[in-house]
């Protein structure tokens, strides 16, 4: 599968296909990013939901060069009984899933059993092993990450206390992607922009509804830079943003003109 912006449909379709929450232009964010990075292996993903995600990202970190990366998907599994409490995940379900898959789901109990459902599907779909291990709740996380993709949480400090809990598990050039960074999650974007104030994330690159952190400045001016050197960064889509200055003089980042990519 090519992630690239030069497939933007195709990625869009298989976004759906797969159950993934995000816009396709943020999966191609990811792309570059993964292909810029010298070596990811580990991956976190605070609410892995049906694993749409997880088999998406899978795929683009062996598309960029980096197999065999282990995922650690976290959810508490609420959306399983979907179909009977009227959720909105239950029009979700009838876009993505089959009957079989969604009865399937229904019967779910616990995460070893939603760790081989996800497992399965990925396999199905993408032809793809998925090395992941699901938990239920952030405080049970372990290990460092290369990777970690928050997207979950409604208010100012509960987004806050997760950024809090997993800031420490990320490694010291690891990224944070935070998902829903706009009207979607206006009290997660609230709490990210009081945890840059705090000095505990540092911005990278604005995607469509993800932005990319890193934990300090100097590791986030070094990404930003191996981001514009990497030869897939395509100058239109992917332009550096000066005047960061809250952060300091010469203060870098980078914006993706996601509206030139659907242009294009
Ligand atoms: C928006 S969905 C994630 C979508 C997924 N990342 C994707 O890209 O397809 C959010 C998920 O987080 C889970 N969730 C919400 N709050 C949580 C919490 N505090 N702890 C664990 N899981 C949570 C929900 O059950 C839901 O499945």
């Amino acid at each position: 599968m090519d992630y690239s912006w030069r497939n933007l449909n195709n990625i869009y379709q298989h976004v759906l296909k797969l159950g993934m929450l995000s816009p396709p232009e943020d999966v191609i964010a990811c792309w570059l990013l993964f292909s810029s990075k010298p070596k990811i292996e580990t991956f976190l993903e605070l609410g892995s939901y049906i694993g749409g995600g997880l088999g998406i990202f899978n795929e683009a970190l062996c598309e960029t060069g980096h197999s065999n990366v282990h995922f650690t998907g976290v959810d508490h599994l609420d959306f399983i009984g979907a179909t009977t409490t009227g959720a909105w995940y239950t029009d979700h379900f009838k876009k993505c899933l089959t009957d079989e898959e969604v009865l399937a789901l229904s019967k779910i109990n616990g995460v070893n059993e939603a760790e081989d459902w996800i497992r399965e599907r990925t396999a199905r779909l993408t032809g793809l092993d998925l090395n992941v291990t699901c938990l239920k709740n952030e405080q049970e996380v372990t290990g460092q990450f290369d990777i970690i993709h928050h997207d979950y949480g409604d208010g100012v400090n509960e987004n806050l206390s997760t950024i809090k809990t997993a800031i420490p598990l990320l490694k010291d050039d690891g990224i944070y992607i935070v998902d829903d960074w706009c009207t979607g999650a206006p009290l997660r974007t609230w709490a990210t922009v009081i945890a840059q104030q705090e000095g505990l994330l540092f911005p990278v690159m604005w995607g469509k509804n993800k932005v990319f952190f890193a934990k300090n400045k100097q590791q986030a001016q070094h990404i930003v830079n191996l981001i514009l050197a990497n030869p897939n960064c395509n100058r239109k889509l992917f332009r550096p943003m000066p005047g960061s200055d809250f952060f300091g003089d010469y203060y870098k980042t980078i914006r993706m003109h996601w509206q030139a990519m659907q242009w294009s």
